[in-house]
């Protein structure tokens, strides 16, 4: 399959691996590369730039296809040292970078300098104008669906997707309840040139997570999905769990008086703890809808494949077959 987001980014088949908080290390970014999609590595999951810069040379021992790296733009404890990573990432020679929440203008000049490509995630057809008007070369356009930060809109991506698609002249993937050939095929439909997964991507073979996490995802449902931090205006869509659970009924309790500090317990350093340690329950991390059209824990490489070839299936024979 050849797209304007497999030519852009010199790539075998149109799907992406977003950036995840620990769980996009150089393993599953090499991984989802080897498998002829575009992994990406998180930087942000890298304590210091220079952390980031070995996890680059990591995920290069790994793979000799182009990968990515995802520079996460959005309210954080620590300031964050965004000059730092820029430049690991140059100096890496990364060719592509995804940035997601704020407005990465500031970025773009160093890494356009640089030769490299940016696809910017967004969740609404205004951020995605922003981000062509800014010189973005892609956007991964992010419907209600997805796992992590919706956004505050609430427009999934049946209708999400048409819309970019009327608006935007750059290339866009889909992304947000992506998880087999039926959503590709479908996000082809809608207008997107390829694919972005997170959720999906977190249930599988090479991802350096803890296997308590890919087996919650296995027997999630699509009912199983809360949003989070509403009232803060910082939504989240994770995992339901008993963490999630007294973070909400502190929300609807304090109201319009809560403040992040109410709700630190439930949300900051539960990372390391839920994907490295395994302890599922200890408080919000991310997940998607598509949790509930997960119901296995395949290889990268049979996962991208059975969708490229589940892909041409559909398209050849069911949808073809349709025609009179
Ligand atoms: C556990 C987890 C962590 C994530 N962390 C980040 C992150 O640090 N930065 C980011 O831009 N997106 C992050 N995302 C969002 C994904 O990159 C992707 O956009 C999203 O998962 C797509 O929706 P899906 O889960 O339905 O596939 C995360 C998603 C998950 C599930």
């Amino acid at each position: 399959m050849k797209t304007r987001i497999t030519e852009l980014f010199d790539i075998q088949h149109p799907i992406i691996q977003g950036g995840m908080h620990y769980v996009a290390f150089a393993e599953l970014a090499a991984a989802v590369s080897n498998a002829g999609g575009l992994g990406i590595i998180t930087a942000l999951t890298q304590k210091t730039p220079s952390d980031l810069a070995k996890e680059i040379d990591r995920c290069r021992e790994m793979t000799d296809r182009p990968f990515g790296v995802n520079l996460t733009f959005l309210p954080t404890v620590h300031a964050v040292d965004y000059p730092g990573y820029v430049a690991a990432i140059i100096e890496g020679g990364v060719k592509v970078v995804e940035t997601a929440g704020r407005n990465p203008e500031a970025v773009l000049p160093a890494l356009k300098a640089a030769g490299i490509k940016v696809i910017h995630k967004c969740t609404s057809v205004r951020h995605a104008l922003k981000a062509e008007a800014i010189g973005c070369d892609a956007v991964s356009v992010d419907g209600f669906e997805c796992g992590g930060h919706p956004g505050e809109d609430d427009i999934p991506n049946m209708v999400l997707l048409p819309r970019a698609a009327e608006e935007l002249k750059i290339p866009f993937v889909a992304s947000g309840g992506m998880a087999d050939a039926r959503s590709l095929v479908a996000a082809l439909a809608l207008g997107a040139e390829g694919i972005n997964m997170g959720t999906r991507f977190i249930a599988t073979v090479e991802a350096p997570v803890h296997e308590n996490v890919k087996q919650a995802l296995v027997a999630a449902t699509e009912l199983d999905t809360r949003l989070v931090m509403r009232p803060l205006r910082n939504t989240e869509r994770v995992l339901n769990n008993p963490a999630v659970e007294r973070l909400l009924e502190k929300e609807a309790s304090l109201g319009k008086t809560l403040q992040f500090e109410d709700i630190v317990e439930e949300v900051v350093g539960v990372y390391p703890k839920v994907m490295t340690e395994g302890r599922v329950d200890s408080g919000v991390w991310s997940c998607g809808m598509v949790a509930g059209l997960i119901h296995d824990i395949p290889t990268c490489r049979q996962l991208v494949d059975s969708i490229m070839n589940e892909a041409e299936t559909i398209i050849r024979q069911r949808l073809k077959g349709m025609l009179v």
